[in-house]
């Protein structure tokens, strides 16, 4: 069974309800009926009811078993707008910018999670990564301890021979354009926890990735990596974590053995901490446009599930991220 089937068959074990804000566009109509027939989830359409209903009608589906929510119409909307601006009245927000933020089925949909009449939330087919990421990270906030938000890319390679069966999981490739150390050290906490959670990974193997492998090469971009690593490992004293690693030496056992002796993570790295964003999206890509794998990502180290889509994601690419969202959820 592949890590996707995997993961929707945990979805299905324990089905929890995952809005969808951008509930008129055609993809994430055509998800949501297949979540529901799969049993992956309860999809929850957000929008103008005539338009959701003309997408629906365009795309030849039966939305009548899926429940929909215009937020101008909606009895929650007054509720939502109190704790929303209560949320965010020391940032400036007055109440009348609350209640037009709740007529966004953006915010509507976010403020159905941080109520806790959603699950999860996945949006992104229409919204850039900025304008879906902002609201999640003002509102939702992040898990108790963890410092930032972030995110993993689920590699799953050809080569079986790679991380755990060809799994391997990717951190931050999303998110923070230049984390500081300390940042860095909680992406690697979150990516472990990550690898164990959504893609049952029992032994997380992290190594932060450098230019340079224990010490080869001196830097200041060097001695961030050193410097995570020890925050890291001060923060997760239980997790198996190393570096700074070069990519080969995280991988390829014969060089973390000549690199990195004694490493408990060299040549057997199962999760990449990259130590920033331009390496860590460069990394993913080259990894799914050369090295043909398969990729699926998600968003980390927030309280509540809420996960982005590209703007090119097909229906199944919908249907999977709302199976991580719920697995996440559970
Ligand atoms: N973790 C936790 N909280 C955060 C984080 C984070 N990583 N980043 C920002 N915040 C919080 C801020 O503290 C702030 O909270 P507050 O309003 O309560 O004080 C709030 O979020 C908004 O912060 P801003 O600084 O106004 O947000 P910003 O404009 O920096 O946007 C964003 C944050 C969207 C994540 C930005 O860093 C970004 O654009 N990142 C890159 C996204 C991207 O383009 N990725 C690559 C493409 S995706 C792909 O290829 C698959």
């Amino acid at each position: 069974m592949s890590m996707i089937e995997k993961i929707k068959a945990k979805a299905r074990s324990n089905v929890k309800t995952i809005v969808l804000p951008e509930g008129d566009e055609i993809r994430t109509v055509e998800a949501a009926v297949k979540i529901k027939a799969d049993g992956l989830a309860t999809p929850v359409l957000i929008g103008n009811k005539d338009a959701i209903n003309a997408t629906a009608a365009k795309a030849g589906v039966d939305i009548s078993g899926i429940v929909t929510i215009d937020p101008l119409k909606s009895d929650k909307a007054a509720s939502y707008t109190e704790t929303l601006y209560e949320l965010r009245k020391s940032k400036g927000v007055t109440p009348e910018d609350a209640a037009r933020l709740v007529s966004d089925p953006m915010y509507y949909g976010i403020m159905m999670v941080k109520c806790g009449d959603a699950d999860g939330l996945v949006s992104g087919a229409v919204h850039t990564t900025g304008d879906m990421l902002r609201p999640a990270l003002q509102i939702i906030k992040t898990k108790p301890g963890m410092k930032v938000v972030s995110s993993s890319f689920l590699m799953d390679c050809p080569n079986k021979d790679l991380g755990e069966d060809g799994l391997l999981v990717y951190a931050d490739c999303v998110v923070m354009p230049c984390p500081t150390a300390e940042e860095m050290a909680h992406i690697a906490v979150s990516a472990a926890e990550t690898a164990r959670t959504l893609c049952g990974i029992e032994e997380p193997r992290v190594a932060l990735l450098s230019f340079s492998t224990k010490g080869s090469a001196k830097h200041d971009l060097v001695t961030k990596v050193q410097e995570a690593t020890a925050i890291a490992h001060a923060l997760a004293p239980d997790l198996l974590l190393d570096g700074e690693l070069q990519f080969d030496a995280a991988l390829v056992p014969e060089v973390g053995a000549s690199k990195a002796p004694g490493s408990p993570v060299a040549g057997r790295a199962n999760v990449l901490v990259f130590p920033d964003l331009q390496a860590g999206n460069i990394g993913y890509k080259i990894t799914q446009r050369i090295g043909g794998a398969d990729c699926f990502a998600v968003l980390q180290g927030l309280a509540k599930p809420c996960n982005d889509l590209s703007r090119g994601c097909s229906v199944e690419d919908i249907v999977n991220t709302v199976a991580m969202t719920a697995v996440q959820a559970q």
